[in-house]
């Protein structure tokens, strides 16, 4: 068994082995992605899209994402589990940063937190990192800022926004989160952020040149609803397409009666069996027969 995998652990690896993280959202998902190897399971908010069909991750709250953590916590893994802070549960002040961030750890079993934004998070970030919560902070195309952005949009393709970017991961690390995820950005500007700062980066949509990479495990395996995938993801297999057939041929076989067969079937004694048939057949005659015949069945026990 590996051991478990702790922020610190995740800090040691800048420059080192490439981290490994993926999404998972329930207690199986986390059971694959840990006995995959994963290193970190992201509980992304991105369990509103990809999970409860939302439109976007604006939708999900604390307590959504505190009942999805719990369920990954559950797992045991030996994957850092890593809850991300949904959109408005670090916006309004400090104090709500922290104990939002700290329902995560308590409620959820959360690991660390993730938070979307640069420098203008910095009060927050240091609260949580105060509250002895590790952080780890995401950059570039972030989800939460859809409408900000203006749709979801490679960020950092003009030189003015990327040297805001790597001003921004610079903040970051000074400040002390454990990582940061960047998020569609070109693979230049993600090569610079990575050499600048001390602190490990992993890339989703951002090149090669990360320390680590992240996918949403439902797109990875082709679990989705066949519908549009970012030009960043790799798929590996189509689970959905896989689980379909499955399902068709379990619906054959009740069809057909082929299931359930002997294996699958529960028996009674075949005395009782043969006192249930009497019984059965002797529901319009006297009860004084049938207590009898029970009777009898609970002296052969
Ligand atoms: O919510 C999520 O899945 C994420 C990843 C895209 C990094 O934040």
């Amino acid at each position: 068994m590996s051991p478990k995998m702790t922020a610190p652990k995740i800090l040691a690896r800048k420059g080192g082995s490439k981290i490994k993280m993926v999404t998972a959202y329930d207690f199986p998902t986390a059971r694959i992605a840990d006995r995959a190897g994963a290193d970190i399971i992201l509980v992304g908010d991105s369990v509103a899209n990809v999970v409860l069909g939302y439109e976007d991750t604006l939708a999900v709250t604390v307590d959504v994402m505190v009942h999805h953590t719990a369920a990954v916590a559950r797992a045991k893994p030996n994957a850092m589990v890593l809850g991300d802070m949904p959109w408005l549960s670090y916006h309004t002040s400090v104090e709500d940063t922290v104990r939002n961030a700290g329902r995560l750890v308590r409620e959820g079993g959360a690991e660390a937190v993730k938070l979307e934004g640069g420098r203008k998070r910095l009060p927050m970030i240091r609260a949580v990192l105060g509250a002895e919560i590790p952080v780890m902070g995401h950059l570039g195309l972030t989800p939460q800022s859809v409408h900000a952005m203006g749709g979801y949009r490679v960020q950092g393709k003009r030189a003015a926004a990327a040297y805001e970017l790597v001003s921004d991961a610079k903040a970051l690390a000074d400040t002390g989160v454990f990582g940061i995820v960047l998020e569609g950005v070109p693979d230049v500007l993600a090569e610079i952020v990575t050499r600048e700062i001390s602190v490990p980066t992993v890339g989703i949509g951002a090149g090669r040149h990360c320390d680590g990479q992240v996918l949403v495990l439902h797109d990875v395996l082709g679990l989705g609803g066949g519908e549009y995938l970012p030009k960043f993801v790799r798929q590996y297999g189509s689970i959905a397409d896989d689980s379909v057939a499955l399902l068709e041929q379990f619906f054959a076989d009740v069809e057909t009666g082929e299931f359930p067969g002997e294996a699958e079937t529960y028996h009674m004694p075949a005395e009782s069996e043969e006192i249930l048939r009497d019984l059965n057949q002797m529901a319009s005659e006297p009860t004084a027969a049938a207590d009898d015949l029970l009777a009898d069945e609970a002296m052969e026990r």
